[in-house]
Order: C-alpha cells, then structure tokens, then sequence
C-alpha cells in the first residue's frame, strides 16, 4: 500500500475539481438585458415575475414569491402562518443553522426532532413525542436534496393540528412520489445562495398552493403592502425582501440548464454509491423509497470503518483532503449549537434534548461531498474512490 499523502506519500490526486456555477453567454447576456432595461427592482420589472411563475411551475406549486435568501423565506413563511413568539416549531438538529434561526428570530422556538442515522432526515416516528400545547409548526428538511418522509410528516402534522413549512433550500427539483417538494405542505422554500443546484450567488423563493398565503407572503416580503395597493398603503408590518432584477435573469439562465444537471448529478451519485459501497466501512446514506428526484446538492456517506480499526472519521476527512479530495465533516447539530441554546433560553423556551443519531453522525459517521464532485466524470468519481479505499485501507 503507498503512503498516505498526508505522511509524505504521492497523492492520489492533484487536479482540482470543476467549479460551480456553471454559466455562459445566456447568463451574461441575460445580465446585459436586465441592466439595460433600466429598470432594476422587481417592482416594475418583468424578470422577477417570470421567476416566479417558472419556479412555482417547476415545483409544481400554484405560487412562487422570490425573495433575497433561503433564511429570510423560513421566517416569512412561519411569519405568514401565523406564528408567534414562544410558539413551538418541531426541526431536525442535523440542518444549517437556518432552519431554527428563522424561527429564534420571529421569537419562535426550535424544539428538535432526531434525524434517522442512515438518512440524515427528520424521524417522522419521534414527532408525538416531541409536540407540546405550544407546538405551532413542523420544518421537515429535504437535506442534501433528498425528500424527507412527507407521508410521515403530513400524517403527523395533520394529527396535530401542525403547519408544515418544507426547507427545500437544497432541494431544487427533488421530488416526494412523484410530486416536487414545496408545495407538499403548507409553504416550501428554498435558496438560490452561491453553492446551491440554481443560484445567483444569493436569493431565495418561497412556494405554496394557498391564495391566502400567498397574498401574505407577498406582502411579507414587500414591507406590508398590499397587491394593486397605494406605495405608501402598508396594511401590515413587512420587510423590504425583495430579490433584484438581476439575479432573477441569472436564475432563470441557470434554470435551463438544472434539468441536465440534475440527470448528471444522479446518475454520478449512483455511480459513486455503487463504487464507495465496494470498500468496507464507506456506507452510502438510504434514500427513502418515496423519493422519485433528488437534487444531489451533496453527497452525504458515512464512515463506519473506525469500528474495525480504520482511522477516526476527523482523521480520515484529513487524510482524505491531503489526498487532493475537497471533504467536509459535516454540521455540527442544532441541538449542540450555543448561539442556538442561548437563545432558547433567552426567550424562555425548553433546553434542547439530546439527538443522539444527528450527535453520532457529526461525531463519528458522516463525510460529505459536495456538488462539484457530482458534476464531475466518472474519472473524477474514480479518483474520489481510489482515494477512499487508500485512507480506509489504513489502520489506526
Ligand atoms: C437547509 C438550509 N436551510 C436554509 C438555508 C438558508 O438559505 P440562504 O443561505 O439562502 O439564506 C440553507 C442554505 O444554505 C440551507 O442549506
């Protein structure tokens, strides 16, 4: 066996992988049309609104209201829904740190549900347990692009009276049983920040099937006012959110090419399982067998072999990038967070519980790659492997 690169040895690999995004003359020329337009802010312009409709269309949603990122959707959303401070609303640990800090920032408290261990997405079989009589909401995450179980999380949602807002913010083009996430529960939304599947370096969208809603979120999103309304008729306290004309015009460039990407991504991350599940201890995560499309924003595995006298999961990732391969360890759970637990505290609410399956995936398990790898060839995934099998060949 050759020396890890990491005590002196040859790495495997020395090239870097492709960037992300991907873009061209559609994007640039499609910038040039908003900036000559002159006219620059989604109010009078036309970019936005075309957004929307092709977002929501795309999700299959009856309403699309873009927004400036993913984090300000959630609190939007569980702001239109009616959510107030001290309010309870159910989200998995193993999430960036969005997810509850929408919520601390509507004054509403996170109340964390474990993830499954081999799927990284909330358990719908520990939402009972976790719903009190202040329990307004549930945030099911589609992490890493992958659907969480929408059977078991509507079917505990309606048991409990509960509103669903789904964090699609990786999730563009994933799909539950045929049907794209979003508009699954009650308002979905997602992120078009620099390293997701669509993007504009920033951005975000929120979708949903109810006109209600959607008046609010709009009027959320534009500091109160109110559709076909005076400028100055502010109905409602609202920020102002709204996204430019001219990220709108890179997003709906880099909305074409998704699909393609999104078919390349999946067939990589099958080629990728099927070769890393070749070497003993590197264990794809499970898929749930409700979801028909995956985004395949990350890849996600887990590394079992310091069970059998392999390196340490911290050890490994280090070896592995001395390897020439880009290897993040992952979030550090929500639950485990102090920004997040002092500020629980601050507004009164309950400490957070343990999670014991999101603290081992950090701890010991889950390595994560992210989405220039999947964008790559099967060469490049060959490269990743050999890499793998190296590291996991060694012995502590
Ligand atoms: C799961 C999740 N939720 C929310 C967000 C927030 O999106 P943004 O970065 O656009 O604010 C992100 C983005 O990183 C995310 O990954």
């Amino acid at each position: 066996m050759s020396a890890l690169a990491i005590h002196g040895g040859t790495p495997v690999r020395t090239k870097p992988f492709g960037g992300w995004p991907v873009f061209g003359r559609e994007e640039e020329e499609a910038l040039l049309a908003a900036l000559r337009s002159g006219i620059w802010g989604s109010i009078d312009g036309t970019y936005v609104k075309q957004l929307e409709v092709a977002f929501a269309e795309l999700q299959s949603a009856r309403h699309g209201i873009a927004c400036v990122n993913g984090t300000m959707a959630l609190s939007v959303a569980l702001k239109a829904l009616g959510i107030e401070p001290g309010d309870e609303v159910l989200v998995p640990p193993y999430t960036f740190i969005a997810t509850a800090s929408a919520a601390l920032m509507i004054g509403a408290i996170p109340v964390f549900v474990d993830v499954e261990l081999d799927t990284l997405l909330i358990d719908p079989a520990l939402i009972d347990a976790a719903v009190t009589p202040r329990t307004k909401a549930i945030i099911p995450v589609h992490h890493g692009g992958s659907p969480a179980d929408m059977d078991g999380v509507m079917a505990a949602a309606g048991r409990h009276g509960l509103k669903v807002v789904e964090d699609a913010a990786q999730a563009h083009g994933s799909a539950w049983r045929g049907r794209p996430v979003g508009a699954i529960g009650d308002i979905g939304t997602f992120s078009f920040q620099s390293s997701k599947p669509i993007n504009a370096g920033e951005g975000g969208i929120m979708l949903t099937n109810d006109d209600e809603l959607d008046e609010l979120l709009w009027s959320y999103r534009n500091v109160g006012r109110r559709r076909g309304g005076e400028w100055y008729e502010h109905v409602r306290l609202g920020w102002n959110l709204r996204m430019t004309e001219f990220q709108a015009a890179v997003i709906l460039e880099q909305m074409k090419r998704m699909p393609a990407q999104q078919a390349h991504r999946t067939e990589a991350a099958a080629y990728l399982g099927a070769r890393l599940s070749e070497i003993p201890g590197a264990v794809p995560l499970r898929v749930p067998d409700g979801v028909t499309a995956h985004s395949w924003y990350t890849y996600h595995w887990r590394w079992l072999g310091a069970a059998d006298g392999g390196l340490p999961k911290m050890a490994f990732a280090e070896a592995l990038r001395a390897e020439g391969i880009p290897v993040f360890h992952g979030y550090t759970p929500l639950n485990r967070n102090q920004a997040v637990i002092d500020e629980i505290a601050r507004l009164g609410g309950p400490e957070p519980v343990a999670c014991p399956n999101a603290e081992k995936a950090e701890a010991d398990e889950i390595l994560m790659f992210s989405l220039p790898i999947l964008m790559g060839t099967h060469a490049d995934i060959d490269d990743v492997v050999a890499a793998v099998a190296k590291v996991a060949a060694v012995r502590a």
